[in-house]
This record gives C-alpha cells, structure tokens and sequence, in this order.
C-alpha cells in the first residue's frame, strides 16, 4: 500500500461563469521517502491538486468525486476534524508565493511556535526550542535573533527557509512543495533545492514537488506526473517519462527545452494557448495543439494506457498502428498494455536521441540511477517504513549561507 494514492480525482469551482473543472480525473501514488514531481503549464490544474489532497479549496471549490488514500485511511468525506489531524502533522505544504503566506505583523517565532503548538503537544518553551532547531536545520544564521524578528527582515531566499522549516517543524509524513523556488533567483534556486533534498534523506519523508520546470524535477523526482487541463497526459519513472517519453505533450515539452545539440537552432515551443476549463472538448485536450492528432483523437478522449510496469500514457499515438490495422477493440482500450505492444516496433524515444535530459541538469543522471532496471525488474531504492511516532534522522550535517 502506498503512502498517498490519489484516485480519479475531480475538484470543480463553481463560478457565475459555469462549472470550472480545475481537476478532472488524476491519479497517482506516492511511496514513502520518494519525491514525486508534478509538472505542466499554467493553470494546468497542479496547485488544486495539492489544494485538495489538504482540502484548503476556495469556498467555491469542491472534490466532486474520486479518492484520497493517506495511509489507507479515506480523506474524501472524512470531515474537518480528521483533515485537522492531516494538516501540518501528515502532510505540510509550502505555497508559491513565501511573501503571502508569512504574516508581516508577526515575528517568525511566533508564527513558528504558532504552528509546532497547533498541531504537536509541545509547550510554548518546548515550541520555542523546536523552532530555533528547525531554523538552523535549514542554515538560518543567529535562529535566536530571527525569532524576534518579522518577515520583511529577510531576503526572499530566507523567506523561503522559514516557509520550509515550518511545513517541516511537526515532521510530516509528505511535504507538497508548491513552486517553492519560482519567485527566487538561480541561485537561490539551486541553494534551497539542495536543501529540501538533503531534508529529505535525513528526515526521511516524501515530497510532492510541483514546478513547471523540466530541471527541477529531473534533478530530484523519482515518480512524474505530467499534467494538462486538469488530467494527467502521463506519469511513470522519471527514467520513463525522460527517455521513453508517449505522450505527445510531454514530447513537446522535452522538446521545447535547449539541448547542446540545438545550440543555435530556434527552439520549438508547444504553440496554442492552454484549453478552456469551462468548455472541455469531448475529445483529447490537447488536440488543438498536437501536431500528430488523428480524427479520433478529436471525438474519443484517450484511455490511460499502460506502456509498462512503471509507465502510464493517455495518447492514442501509442495505439496507432492497432486502429490503423483493424479497429481498437474495448478489450485493447482497458489492456492498453496489449496494444501499446503493437505500436512499440515503431516507436522512437524522443529524448534520448537529442540529449534533451542530459542538457537538464546533471540531476538527470541521477534520476536514471534511481530508476535502473536489473534483469527487467526496478531497483527500488530502499526507505524503511517508519514506526508510527518514530522519526528518520539521519547524518545531521550542518552548513551553508544564509539565502
Ligand atoms: N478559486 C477559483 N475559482 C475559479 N477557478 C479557479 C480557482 N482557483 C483555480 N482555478 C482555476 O483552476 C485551474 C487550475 O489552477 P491551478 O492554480 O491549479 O493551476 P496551476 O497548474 O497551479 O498553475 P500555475 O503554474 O500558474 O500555478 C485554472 O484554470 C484556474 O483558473
Ligand atoms: S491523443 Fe491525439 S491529440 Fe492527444 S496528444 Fe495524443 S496524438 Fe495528440
Ligand atoms: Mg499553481
């Protein structure tokens, strides 16, 4: 049983204007101490989807069906008192923008001991103690001084830290990391990556790390899930999406990233604007930017297909050949597997041929690592589960500026 299994998730506002289907039938599962990345374009419905796996929806807003499986236990319907439970101790969040989400009449440690007391049992003093630790796991310099002091004393970078060191002071089973590095600078970037990855080995917890940003998930994921208007186009591996990439979407955006190779050459941009949420075609969403769409993939949207043990697509490409050669059968639409088969012989990896992951980061490399495959079985990398109460910490190194 996974840590988290998200199942056929649709989350609706509903606006003066219509229905908007923010989310519309995603899926995935996130193991314990593994990080999974959720990517795609704008408005593309990622934010909801970590909203409603916390339930901290507009009042718009609602989970209009489908499942949310922490530990087993069903979130959907479970009401507020166990979504409490769930917020802040199981899964944290940190939000896009750090700026917001700080209050700036507040001193850091007070909205700090705020939250250790809200969801532990630690006294203010035990509080207090808590956040000075958790501000220096994160390179704060001098946590005792920028406990008395307020948001607007900091650079973004160490906005960010705190943002970090809250979600993490109760020590979460899952942290969602919502764009936490898109408001500040490379460097930046790079700094506070390294240091919610080093968080993760020490503490041992899982993330969900939502970016549009190919780079970011390359360098830490080891699970992917691409998403487009609300639904997912594909996840699997980051080995698979990577380098046996089958949906055409993600092909456009492994394409659209510069490559040595390209160097140049004019970059090819996914072209179109992004599908109205309020009217979704009956169709691929995607068709009215798909170079490669067929008539049916105007009229039938595509079932997710299962390329392999660790792929899943929803593009009719991968079942050309069998609707090409005779007509696609129920049967070969629900076992996708059978007939993604058939289409394999002539099916080409985009990336691999162009060096486009290579060109990422060297992070790509190590994504491959995660996901090596010995005798066509994955290598998984180790996480012990954790004893209910007890903590992973590991390696408690120390070191780094100041952000
Ligand atoms: N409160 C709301 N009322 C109506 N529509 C909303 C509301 N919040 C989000 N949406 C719509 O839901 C869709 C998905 O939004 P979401 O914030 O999840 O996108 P995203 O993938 O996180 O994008 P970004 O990368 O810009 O953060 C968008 O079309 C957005 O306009
Ligand atoms: S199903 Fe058709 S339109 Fe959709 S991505 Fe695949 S080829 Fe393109
Ligand atoms: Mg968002």
């Amino acid at each position: 049983m996974s840590l988290l299994e998200v199942k056929d998730l649709h989350t609706s506002f509903f606006t003066d204007a219509g229905e908007v289907k923010a989310v519309n039938g995603v899926s995935f599962f996130l193991d314990r101490g593994k990080v999974l990345g959720i990517v795609g374009e704008s408005g593309s419905g990622k934010s909801v989807t970590a909203y409603s796996i916390m339930q901290i929806l507009a009042p718009t807003g609602r989970i209009v069906s489908g499942s949310i499986k922490l530990d087993g236990q069903e979130l959907v319907g479970a009401g507020e008192k166990v979504m409490r439970d769930v917020r802040g101790n199981k899964i944290s969040i940190i939000f896009q923008d750090p700026m917001t989400s700080l209050n700036p009449t507040y001193t850091i440690g007070h909205q700090l001991i705020e939250a250790i007391t809200l969801h532990t049992n630690r006294s203010k003093e035990e509080a207090w103690d808590r956040a000075v630790e958790m501000l220096r796991l994160v390179n704060i310099n001098e946590p005792e001084k920028r406990m008395k002091q307020y948001p607007h004393e900091h650079s973004g970078g160490m906005r960010q830290r705190i943002m970090i060191a809250m979600a993490l002071a109760c020590e979460p089973d899952i942290l969602i990391a919502d764009e936490p590095t898109t408001a500040l600078d490379v460097t930046i970037q790079a700094q506070i990556l390294e240091l919610m990855q080093k968080l993760q080995e020490e503490m041992g917890m899982a993330i969900i790390m939502i970016t549009h940003d190919l780079g970011v998930v390359a360098q830490m994921c080891d699970e992917i899930v691409v998403m487009y208007a609300g639904s997912y186009c594909e996840r699997g591996t980051a080995e698979e999406i990577f380098y046996n990439p089958r949906h055409e979407y993600t092909k456009g955006l492994l394409r659209s990233i510069p490559t040595l190779s390209s160097m140049g050459q004019r970059l090819q941009p996914i072209t179109g604007t992004p599908i109205d949420l309020l009217n979704l075609p009956e169709g691929c969403p995607v068709a009215p930017r798909c170079d490669a769409a067929m008539k049916r993939c105007i009229h039938e949207a595509p079932e997710s297909m299962d390329i392999n043990d660790f792929h899943k697509a929803s593009c009719w490409m991968n079942v050309k050949d069998v609707f090409e050669h005779g007509k696609l059968t129920d049967a070969d639409k629900l076992k996708g597997r059978s007939a993604t088969r058939a289409a394999d012989a002539g099916a080409k990896p985009v990336a691999s041929d162009d060096g486009a992951v290579e060109a990422l980061v060297e992070g790509a490399e190590k994504a491959k690592a995660k996901t090596t495959r010995a005798g066509g079985t994955r290598k998984k990398k180790t996480v012990p589960a954790k004893e209910p109460g007890a903590k992973t910490r590991r390696n408690t190194k120390k070191g780094g500026d100041d952000a």
